[in-house]
């Protein structure tokens, strides 16, 4: 995933802002344009693209910490192969979001410091431990297959670059999402300890996994702008619904319960009313009192100041590239 309906009402352009350039984009919109980094856009469209872009990108990279604590400890070769290959997957993501994000005129740079100022957000999800071999299964299902719902959509967002960087995107999370099955499925068919373990898993990570659509619709201040401007093709309930109808029938499959005695299904819709969500431990989450936040961030930062010298190197062998470049015409 990992946007979340974090942000606050956002608007169009500041006043004065070109009403007939305003009225031209939205058109282009309308009809289903993609719009590219060199097109003109309200200064809205690209505040709202450059947090919500950037936030996803903080996610991917954020969301490789609770996974790959379990990469030196999955329980076969084959199991760890397939981990480390989505963990780097997850990096990918993080840096093919970031670039897109740039296009918009934001520097990677001030992106990343925001994130680990604790200025920007990532997805809370991410703030919640893996305790067990079957958390990595249970992300795989589950988190990964909120992200999926989430983003596919996003394969046809109004902005090219962000559009563009989803269409691949989507097609690794699907296979992070069998990864996560398959484990899922191997435990529930495994042990009574193996199964007890699985159906711990799926009872923590599902209301999380709730929380990660974003708050109801009704208290959502933000969604009516990014629908009109195509950032957005479905509202936060309509997203979750889509993904509790998918997963309940998984779980059935699997054998495992799940942690929602008010969850039925109706007989009608085929869709399943779930019971409530529990708003105030999103709230805390958000504000930084889930049980991991700090420990996420501690690790992003000491990340960032080990790998100093790396981005030093990089930008030396640019510079003299470059130079060389130079030196070269010259002749
Ligand atoms: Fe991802
Ligand atoms: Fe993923």
């Amino acid at each position: 995933m990992y946007t979340q309906a974090l942000n606050t009402a956002e608007t169009g352009g500041p006043a004065g802002e070109d009403a007939a350039l305003a009225a031209r984009f939205q058109e282009r919109v309308d009809a289903d344009d993609r719009i590219e980094a060199n097109d003109w856009m309200p200064a809205g469209y690209r505040r709202t693209l450059t947090r919500q872009i950037s936030q996803h990108a903080h996610s991917e990279i954020v969301g490789m910490l609770p996974e790959g604590a379990w990469i030196t400890r999955a329980p076969t070769l084959r199991r760890k192969a397939a981990l480390l290959a989505k963990v780097q997957d997850e990096c990918g993501h993080g840096l093919y979001l970031y670039a897109a994000a740039e296009t918009l005129g934001a520097s990677r740079e001030e992106l990343v410091d925001a994130m680990l100022a604790g200025k920007a957000k990532y997805s809370s999800i991410f703030n919640y431990p893996t305790l067990t071999w079957a958390d990595v299964g249970a992300i795989g299902w589950l988190v990964d297959g909120a992200a999926i719902m989430n983003q596919i959509p996003l394969c046809r967002c109004s902005y090219g670059p962000y559009a563009r960087a989803m269409i691949r995107v989507c097609k690794e999370e699907s296979f992070h999402q069998r990864q996560g099955y398959e484990i899922m499925l191997t435990l529930a068919r495994g042990t009574a300890d193996q199964k007890a373990m699985a159906q711990d898993a799926l009872n923590r990570w599902w209301w999380p996994c709730l929380m990660m659509f974003g708050p109801p619709d009704a208290a959502s201040q933000h969604s009516d702008q990014s629908t009109a401007w195509k950032i957005k093709r479905f509202s936060n309930d309509e997203l979750r619904q889509k993904f509790v109808d998918a997963t309940v029938p998984q779980a059935e499959y699997l054998g495992l319960a799940m942690p929602d005695p008010d969850l039925v299904r109706d007989d009608e819709t085929g869709s399943y009313r779930y019971g409530a969500i529990d708003w105030e431990e999103f709230r805390q989450v958000l504000a930084g009192n889930g049980p991991c936040n700090a420990e996420r961030l501690a690790t992003r930062r000491t990340a960032h100041e080990e790998g100093a010298w790396v981005r030093e190197a990089a930008a030396a062998y640019a510079a003299k590239r470059a130079a060389r470049a130079t030196e070269k015409q010259a002749a």
